[in-house]
């Protein structure tokens, strides 16, 4: 097949893709208005966090249909980071307080220069790894202006990182060695899509800190004015 063919095909199977999300993404919003709306306390929070669940592995998978396309999806504007986190804090509030863990918020720095969708995103991911990784134990996320660049922390006192594992997590696929078949449902996509796409492509870069059984924290760093 020649390669402007085989690109074309791709292509469409992306679309088709992108359309399926959108059509899915329908009942699962109905879903989550009847769900809301059950008396039954356990059999509320166990849904909720099953929807949960689907709804995170679908919008890692929307993201990852988009990448490709990143620098034309991006709008940048001024953004404040308090209600960012907020909403995103919100959505893993059912599956928060299953695992007992809360959240510490400290932002003496609030705005950034960024796109919404793709910011929103990047930081999903570094809470969900926060949350999926510990347990009966809070995140502190932290912001301040150093220097000109903003910068964001979460941290979680988590299971934390093999040292041997930290320069292989931003890998695409990549998940981890010491607890290899330990979750089925991790797919090692977030991190990729979170470093090697969305910060490359909105100018900031991402460091990591990590004890093995203490706790993880990730650094997003964005310099104020560009
Ligand atoms: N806060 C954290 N604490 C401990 N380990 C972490 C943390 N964040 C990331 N990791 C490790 O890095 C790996 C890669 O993370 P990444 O988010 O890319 O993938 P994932 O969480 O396994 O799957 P998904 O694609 O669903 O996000 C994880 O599998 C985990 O081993
Ligand atoms: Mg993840």
């Amino acid at each position: 097949m020649a390669a402007e063919q085989k690109i074309a095909l791709e292509e469409k199977k992306k679309d088709e893709l992108l359309s399926w999300i959108h059509e899915v993404k329908t009942p699962l919003t109905a879903m989550r208005l009847m769900i809301d709306r059950l008396t039954d306390q356990p059999l509320k929070s166990n849904m909720t966090y099953e929807w949960l669940r689907i709804h995170l592995l679908l919008d890692a998978q929307l993201h990852q249909s988009r990448v490709r396309h990143i620098e034309n999806d991006l709008f940048i504007e001024k953004l404040d980071l308090q209600s960012i986190i907020a909403k995103e804090i919100k959505a893993l509030q059912s599956w928060c307080m299953q695992k007992g863990i809360g959240f510490e918020l400290t932002l003496e720095e609030r705005t950034v220069l960024s796109d919404i969708k793709w910011l929103s995103f990047m930081i999903r991911q570094v809470l969900t790894n926060a949350v999926k990784y510990s347990h009966s134990s809070d995140i502190v996320i932290e912001s301040k202006q150093i220097d000109e660049k903003v910068m964001l922390t979460i941290t979680d006192q988590g299971r934390g990182i093999d040292p041997r594992d930290i320069s292989r997590i931003f890998e695409k696929g990549f998940t981890s060695t010491r607890h290899h078949n330990d979750d089925t449902a991790s797919t090692g996509m977030g991190l990729y899509l979170t470093k090697k796409k969305g910060a490359d492509a909105l100018h900031m870069t991402i460091e990591v800190n990590s004890t093995i059984d203490e706790g993880t924290t990730f650094t997003f760093i964005k310099k104020k004015k560009e």
